[in-house]
């Protein structure tokens, strides 16, 4: 086979927000995609950028009293972290905002207009006086023209109208709430009827993008004139100047595909290599990896600009569906718009490439993330079937290494290397659905070999050695069978089995003949089940996120009055929910100190006499001597924990706690008082 030369990109995410569970299908699908092509042998570019430019990011740094520089930088950290932590091997991560990007810009620009496809327009457009910008659609409300609704969006209305922001009654600015003006401005349009030809045989050429995308838009926008795309804005706006055009910036949508050549071209730079052996080398080919929101940018702009500019056209564009938590859109206040952040913070992220992986097929449709499905079938397939093979029978092994000669396995071994072509062509195909059923078919073939030998009783007789041996040889090498093709999907699974091996798994074929006559490694914990607890902390902190941020911006009017930080909920989530007869197995009880002193040695401690009533006494450790001195203690009312089993601590017999709110500081600790009446012994519920 020869090696392929093969560049993919993944869309590159707005530096305007954090990457979420919804971007990682598109990240962990294209991840799997190229590592399995490097698995393969092939020479793998794997490129992408932030895509930094537009009005959103302009706002959102007026807004915080920065640069958008600033913004970017931390975004581009931030995003490049998430990523690293859920194992996507960028070989360069950029930033549309770079003078490579600039630079090309400015060259395919200059081809385009040459082509004779720019002409230019006076458009007549909402303008923000007080925040001194034209207006995007999204970022106006008014009264639709039709029907005289109110509170319509910039461009459509409830009743199906469709209109232009300008023909809106009464149109508010989103930005400053203010009413804008009307303005004329020159813009800059590129004539894409011009390409039609080309655009049509391209899109429809049975080989570039899968059917389904080749009809929507031959039904969708081949039918009529291509629409002219109007590739300008007048300042304000944060992109890059047009050289030719003064004032006027580059649409954002215009500069972020050529992102991918520049990230391309920065790894270049650091590689010692030419930017064309990848853009214009006829046998290099290009994969772009996107979600079908951005389908129209893809399949027409950008080839055709591509076309125009003389650089190699997309190979193929691979779309795909979009994420539901639980058969819903992500939602904040359900706690489904889950950061990639806080799933790292709490699961293991082998086990979403899995889950995503099982779920992925070579079409649109949407997947779905079922919380409970989730964990079944990580804990089900990935544990129960694959790791436990390596787990049941390394121990065996470690004493003796592998067996020397292949033992007679009943045909396993070759039945599971016969299925890497069909494996093979459905990672190619971008049908990991397939490639995982077929993966597990092995796994279900190998658990009733071991189980009938059971190595676990021939390792209790004498005269089984060998075939204690033989049996653990063909279980760990169809285990490493699985691992091989699941490299692509998980990594880290077949760096732990190469280490277990002293093997490293480097390329597919390996799948193909066993290892024989080496010695095995101690066996390392490879993969867990997954806890249930925590995906619900997982999903707690989401919600708990979302509270933070509706208060950052409109709290609730109820609780705006008092504007309390929701900082606490989010550090210390709220934890599983209790029974009343869980709660009231805790006796909290009213106590009197009756006594308060310092422990010698003990920096943190306070040693408490607390009176119940009469005579009845506890003795009690408390952890708050950085906030109260012993004798502003002695007499007042607390609340304890009066039926605690007694612990020894390394000062004594503490027999209780008191009740205290504390925050993250040492100095934050505040009593709970019950001064208001209550009396000692008196039980708090
Ligand atoms: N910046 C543009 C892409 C420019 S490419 C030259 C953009 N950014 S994005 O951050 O909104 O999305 C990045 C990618 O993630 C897109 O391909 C998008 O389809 C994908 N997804 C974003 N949310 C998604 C889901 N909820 N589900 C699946 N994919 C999703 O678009
Ligand atoms: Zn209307």
């Amino acid at each position: 086979m020869n090696p392929r030369k093969i560049l993919v990109t993944a869309a590159l995410p707005y530096a305007n927000g954090p990457i979420h569970l919804g971007h990682l299908v598109e990240y962990i699908q294209t991840d799997i995609w190229a590592r399995f092509q490097r698995l393969r042998g092939h020479e793998v570019l794997f490129v992408c950028a932030d895509d930094t430019h537009g009005t959103a990011i302009m706002l959102r740094a007026q807004k915080e009293g920065r640069s958008e520089e600033e913004v970017i930088a931390e975004s581009s950290e931030a995003h490049q972290r998430d990523f690293a932590g859920f194992g996507v091997s960028f070989d360069n991560y950029g930033s549309t905002h770079s003078e490579e990007n600039r630079k090309l810009c400015g060259e395919i620009w200059q081809t385009i207009r040459d082509a004779g496809l720019v002409k230019s327009k006076e458009i007549e457009q909402l303008f923000d006086a007080e925040k001194g910008t034209f207006l995007a659609d999204r970022f106006v409300t008014g009264t639709c023209p039709k029907c005289g609704k109110t509170d319509q969006a910039g461009d459509n209305c409830e009743c199906g109208h469709t209109y232009a922001p300008v023909e809106l009654i009464d149109p508010i600015s989103a930005l400053s709430g203010t009413k804008p003006e009307v303005r004329n401005a020159n813009h800059l349009f590129i004539e894409l009827e011009q390409l039609r030809e080309f655009l049509t045989d391209w899109t429809q050429n049975g080989d570039s993008l899968q059917p389904e995308v080749a009809n929507y838009i031959k039904g969708q926008f081949l039918g009529d004139d291509l629409r002219d795309w109007d590739i300008s804005r007048p300042a304000q706006y944060f992109g890059f100047e047009i050289p030719d055009s003064p004032g006027d910036y580059w649409y954002v949508w215009f500069d972020a595909p050529i992102g991918y050549m520049a990230s391309t071209q920065q790894w270049c730079e650091k590689n010692g290599q030419k930017l064309d052996d990848w853009w214009k080398n006829p046998d290099c080919e290009v994969h772009h990896f996107i979600g079908k929101d951005i389908i129209y940018f893809h399949t027409l702009f950008w080839p055709g600009m591509l076309k125009t500019a003389g650089y190699n056209l997309p190979t193929k564009v691979r779309i795909h569906g979009f994420l539901t938590v639980d058969g819903e859109k992500m939602s904040k206040r359900k706690g489904t718009f889950v950061k990639a952040e806080t799933y790292l913070k709490h699961l293991d992220p082998a086990a979403l490439r899995y889950f995503y992986a099982s779920k992925l097929g070579p079409r649109l449709d949407d997947i779905d993330l079922n919380l409970e499905e989730f964990q079944a079938k990580v804990d089900t397939d990935l544990v129960n079937k694959v790791v436990n093979l390596a787990s049941r029978c390394a121990k065996f092994l470690k004493p003796t290494g592998l067996s020397a000669q292949w033992p007679d396995d009943g045909g396993l071994f070759k039945q599971a290397a016969d299925s890497a072509d069909e494996i093979a062509q459905a990672y190619e195909d971008c049908d990991y659905n397939k490639a995982m059923r077929l993966i597990l078919a092995a796994a279900d073939r190998a658990n009733p070999f071991i189980e009938n030998a059971a190595p676990w009783v021939l390792k209790k007789e004498e005269d089984k050695a060998q075939e204690l041996q033989d049996v653990c040889t063909v279980a760990i090498n169809l285990f490493r069978q699985l691992a091989i093709f699941l490299a692509p999907v998980l990594p880290d699974l077949a760096e732990k089995t190469g280490e277990l091996l002293g093997d490293p798994i480097t390329s597919w074929d390996q799948a193909q003949t066993p290892l024989l006559g080496t010695p095995i490694n101690k066996f390392k914990h490879m993969m867990k089940r997954i806890d249930p607890k925590d995906i619900a902390k997982m999903t707690e902190e989401t919600k708990a996120d979302q509270d933070a941020e509706a208060s950052a911006g409109a709290m609730s009017e109820l609780a705006a009055k008092y504007n309390d930080s929701p900082q606490h909920l989010i550090d210390k989530p709220l934890t599983e929910e209790c029974t009343f007869d869980d709660f009231i197995k805790v006796d909290l009880r009213v106590a009197r100190v009756l006594q308060a002193s310092h422990v010698e040695g003990a920096d943190k401690l306070l040693q408490l006499t607390l009176g119940l009533g009469g005579d009845e006494q506890r003795n009690v450790f408390a952890g708050i001597k950085s906030a109260y001195d012993p004798a502003d203690l002695e007499g007042r009312l607390v609340v304890m924990v009066a039926n605690l089993k007694p612990r020894k601590m390394r000062f004594g017999m503490s027999e209780g706690m008191v009740c205290a709110a504390g925050g993250p500081e040492a100095t934050e600790i505040y009593l709970l008082d019950p001064d208001n009446g209550a009396q000692p012994g008196q039980r708090v519920t």
